[in-house]
């Protein structure tokens, strides 16, 4: 059996924390090794210093044009200076000179293998803000710059193109202006500065700087709205980079905007009297850092969920600051991996890996954890710091992109409207984020999700692509083209050069048969010939979490790191000397999510418990979720549970028989144990499975001397319900209601009517509902007995805990508990609804917010039975008689159908047991 080409150190993390160490270590290890085997300089640095002089203000600021970071070649990662090359200059043959550009016809490949062709991949895991997060920053690293017209690259369009016959013609990427000429290299200029330097905001050029600054207090230029100013040709906004311009890459220019003018604003205020300049390279410093850090340690651990990888960007970026309290976090797991070190020889023979790692596994390790931390002064391995053109090539992701946009109201997931990506370009961004407004665009972008990183997912709009005085270009074929024009090797190449195992068989790439037989066909069977894009996006091999394979990987960790240990303002100069205190704060406590709340407050709520902005936003319960206070908690799972899931008109499922089987003895001790407010993944309600769900208030009656809540809650919610399908068993009305407290679990009691309902009466609001309800003999059901599985009192739910606690948290010194309330539907809506079948839930969604739906009756008399069941009655009848009212319960919302409120929403019953 052939080995495995797949490198095996994510295989570790099953070993638990100890296995995430030494992955680190093993990680750590190939980062290494690539510095010090795969970076190659192609510049000529005496002829790009020779004009450069250093001032004294690039002591402590970042450049225009990126130079000056490294005075003592000022040049270094500066705009204009060449890519550098991950892989041997002198295997990189120009594939322009070797005739095997077109082969096989780049054309053939984009119809074959990379097409979308309508059938969209999405990456579950992420949301779309994602792509446009990374195309917003390989705008701050590279740009290869306008193409040129000389010499265009022309092929055939294959038989049966839906183009027609004829050709197409590809322009050359632009030559490097200072090629020397001699060793045959093939070498570009990237047209951005090289550093992590936010030049995708303030341009690579002192010109262009000028033109996005307002000059006063350090801000950028934007209007009253706090929009970006537009170019009056193209409508697109004048901003440092806006090329490839669409509404994804304008709300990101204009929030960081935003937030390069709230730090100018900070520092405004923290050190009046500076100057403009000074408040403006302090802001730029600051929010170009913030940048950075949201990538290494939000973005990226987004798209390579991995445990082992989210620690190693973590030390990436904490490492780097030398924070001790961030690095406390890692202590643990140093000391773990000391005390260990016996486990770890064996542990990398387990995996198969090469058991070399030096005699000093902690000292790896020190530099896998504390990351940069060690490299306090910046290390460039002797190689000046550039981007290479391999780097360039792994992040051509355009298959993150999807067709269309899809634009939905703040907290809803109800599709408002569709806009093709393609009529979100250039001008139109602008408009649209008008017309829509942008906190409903992030919200919109927050839910959905990108195309998946795989063949045949390459976006249709792209391959059809309408360019400005270019005319209509294939982007997928153009991807594959650029490759092959600058010399990045083939795959198989690709990876043998840094330290990969090549493949042996297109079988190792993929196990899909379709796929398969069309790679065996377009590379005529050799697997050598295999494009690099299409291999990295064709590996279906990929450590866990993944979002990408582990070729784009091994460039990614050479270059993410060195872009931070090589920049003086990510090592030396990042202090509060250069920074300022404050800014260096403002880098260590701002997340995307922060970033996002502070200039759309109206996202707040769809905000709560994300901890990371790029994965999908939804209902998340964080730790801390009972600490919080009670209106919070309410507009949390209203917002974000039952709002977020609620059904189009078209997809509101039928309801279900009553699931008696599922009533088993786990739900039930769930039931009455559980004080959580939401069920686990997979619960579901096995009686009562649909329902409407309301916020609602419990509105006090005065007189009444039952203690707690009892005495007022504002933050409520009700769910209203039937046992199962009406013409299966009859309908059987039930209510359940859930009271928010300040810091504390919420209460909840649940009402029936009876046990076996109401019969053929539709009427929701026909009947009093109540806590406590008897016991029937000829109740087919048997909850009765299920139910008496965990309680002694199975037709009982008891609600002293609700009357122990107020809702600002408090406790109460004597509670008084009614032993049983009734619900008494108001009396319009009760006449106004129908008895006869139909949906009860239409009834309840056409009740408008500030209704009352019941006034609630409350009685201390003891609940008695008798033998006789007509003693039992007049017990019961004299309780109710005696009841007086409480409350009312007014609603505070529509009422929603929702996924949440059917299986998401849990309602604790308290036994008598537990009172
Ligand atoms: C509407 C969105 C986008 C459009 C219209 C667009 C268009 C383009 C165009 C026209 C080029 C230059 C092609 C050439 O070499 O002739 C390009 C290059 C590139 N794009 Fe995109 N793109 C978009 C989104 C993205 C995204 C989301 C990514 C994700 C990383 C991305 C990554 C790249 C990369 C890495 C290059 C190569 C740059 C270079 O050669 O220096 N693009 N794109």
């Amino acid at each position: 059996m052939a080995t495995s080409p797949w490198v095996t150190w994510p295989a570790l993390t099953k070993f638990g924390s100890l296995g995430v160490m030494v992955a680190l270590l093993v990680l750590a290890a190939e980062r290494q090794e690539l510095l010090e085997n795969n970076m190659f300089d192609t510049e000529n640095w005496q002829e790009k210093n020779a004009d450069i002089v250093c001032d004294e203000r690039s002591l402590t600021a970042r450049m225009e044009d990126g130079t000056c970071n490294i005075q003592e070649n000022p040049a270094e990662g500066s705009v204009h200076v060449n890519f550098g090359r991950n892989v041997d200059p002198a295997s990189v043959y120009a594939e322009s000179n070797s005739g095997n550009l077109l082969n096989p016809n780049p054309r053939e490949v984009s119809n074959l293998i990379m097409s979308r062709g309508g059938d969209f991949k999405p990456a579950t895991t992420l949301n779309f803000i994602a792509t446009s997060w990374i195309q917003f920053m390989v705008h701050d690293w590279f740009d290869h710059g306008p193409r040129t017209d000389a010499n265009p690259i022309e092929f055939p369009l294959p038989a049966g193109d839906v183009l027609g016959g004829g050709t197409m013609s590809v322009q050359r990427t632009r030559p490097d202006p200072d090629v020397s000429g001699d060793e045959g290299i093939i070498t570009y200029e990237n047209i951005n500065t090289h550093w992590w330097d936010g030049s995708q905001l303030y341009g690579s050029s002192k010109e262009k700087n000028d033109e996005v600054r307002s000059f006063v207090d350090g801000k950028l230029k934007v209007d009253g709205d706090g929009r970006l100013p537009t170019e009056f040709f193209s409508g697109k906004p004048v901003t440092g980079f806006n090329e490839n311009w669409w509404v994804g890459l304008s709300m990101l220019h204009h929030i960081f905007t935003q937030e390069h003018n709230a730090i100018a604003d900070m520092l405004v205020a923290n050190y009046p009297g500076q100057s403009d300049q000074w408040y403006f390279d302090k802001a730029r410093l600051i929010n170009s850092a913030l940048m950075a850090k949201i990538h290494t340690v939000e973005w990226t651990p987004a798209i390579l969920a991995n445990p082992v990888l989210e620690r190693a960007m973590y030390a990436n970026w904490w490492g780097l600051g030398g924070d001790r309290d961030k690095r406390d976090k890692y202590q643990d797991d140093l000391d773990n991996l000391n005390n260990n070190l016996g486990q770890i020889g064996g542990l990398l023979d387990l995996v198969g890996i090469d058991n070399g790692l030096g005699d000093s596994p902690t000292g790896s390790l020190e530099h896998a954890l504390a990351g940069l931390v060690g490299s306090r002064t910046p290390n460039n391995y002797n190689v000046p710091y550039t981007l290479t053109e391999e780097f360039v090539s792994v992040y051509r992701m355009h298959p993150l992109l999807r067709d269309e946009i899809k634009v939905y109201d703040i907290g809803s997931n109800v599709v408002d409207e569709e806009i093709a990506l393609e009529d979100t370009r250039n001008g139109d961004a602008e408009d649209l984020l008008g017309d829509i407004g942008q906190d409903r665009l992030w919200y919109s972008f927050g839910i959905t999700h990108p195309g998946a990183l795989t063949l045949n997912n390459y976006p249709d709009f792209l391959r059809n692509l309408s360019m400005p005085l270019i005319g209509d270009i294939d982007m997928a074929a153009i991807d594959i083209l650029r490759d092959r024009e600058r010399g990045v090797p083939r795959y198989n190449e690709f990876r043998r050069q840094i330290g990969l195992k090549p493949l042996t068989s297109f079988e190792q790439l993929t196990s899909d048969p379709q796929l398969l037989a069309d790679l065996k066909a377009l590379y005529n069977n050799d697997i050598e010939l295999v494009d690099t894009l299409v291999g990295q996006l064709g590996e279906e091999t990929r450590p866990e979490g993944f979002g990408f394979g582990e070729t784009s990987f091994q460039i990614f960790i050479l270059n993410a790191s060195r872009r931070l240990m090589t920049d003086r303002f990510f090592t030396t100069d990042y202090t509060d000397e250069v920074y300022t205190a404050e800014g260096i704060d403002w880098v260590e406590d701002n997340t995307m999510v922060d970033v996002i709340r502070r200039h759309f407050p109206s996202l707040a709520t769809s905000l709560v418990g994300m901890d990371n902005a790029f994965k999908p936003w939804g209902l998340n319960m964080p730790e801390e979720y009972q600490d919080w206070d009670a209106q919070t908690k309410q507009n949390h799972l209203w917002v974000n549970g039952a709002l977020r899931t609620s059904y189009a008109d078209s997809e509101v499922p039928a309801i279900e028989p009553i699931d008696i089987g599922g009533l088993i003895n786990s739900v039930l001790w769930k039931k009455v144990q559980d004080v959580t407010d939401v069920a686990p993944p997979g619960y579901s309600k096995p009686i009562h499975p649909r329902g409407a769900l309301a916020k609602v208030k419990f509105v006090p009656s005065a007189g009444h001397d039952f203690t707690g809540l009892f005495q007022g809650a504002d933050h409520g919610l009700l769910r209203l319900s039937v046992t199962g399908d009406p013409s299966d068993r009859g309908f059987a009305p039930g209510l359940a209601l859930k009271l928010f407290v300040d810091g504390k679990r919420s209460e909840n009691v649940s009402a029936l009517y009876t046990l076996s309902g109401q019969g053929s009466n539709h009427n929701i609001f026909a009947n009093e509902l109540s806590n406590y309800v008897q016991a029937e003999v000829n109740e087919t059901l048997g909850t009765t007995t299920l139910f008496s599985l965990v309680s002694t009192k199975p037709t009982l739910l008891v609600m002293s805990d609700m009357a122990k606690v107020k809702q600002d948290g408090s406790a109460v010194g004597s509670p008084k508990t009614p032993s049983q309330i009734y619900f008494v539907p108001n009396s319009t809506l009760k006449n106004n609804t129908s008895t006869g079948a139909h949906d009860f839930r239409d009834d309840l969604t056409a009740i408008p917010a500030g209704t009352k739906v019941y006034d609630i009756y409350g009685t201390t008399q003891s609940i008695r039975t008798s033998i006789w069941p007509w003693v039992t009655e007049r017990y019961a009848r004299e309780r109710r008689n005696s009841a007086v009212k409480i409350g009312e319960l007014v609603t505070d919302s529509e009422f929603t159908l929702s996924q949440f409120g059917d299986t998401g929403i849990f309602f604790k019953h308290q036994r008598y047991e537990d009172r």
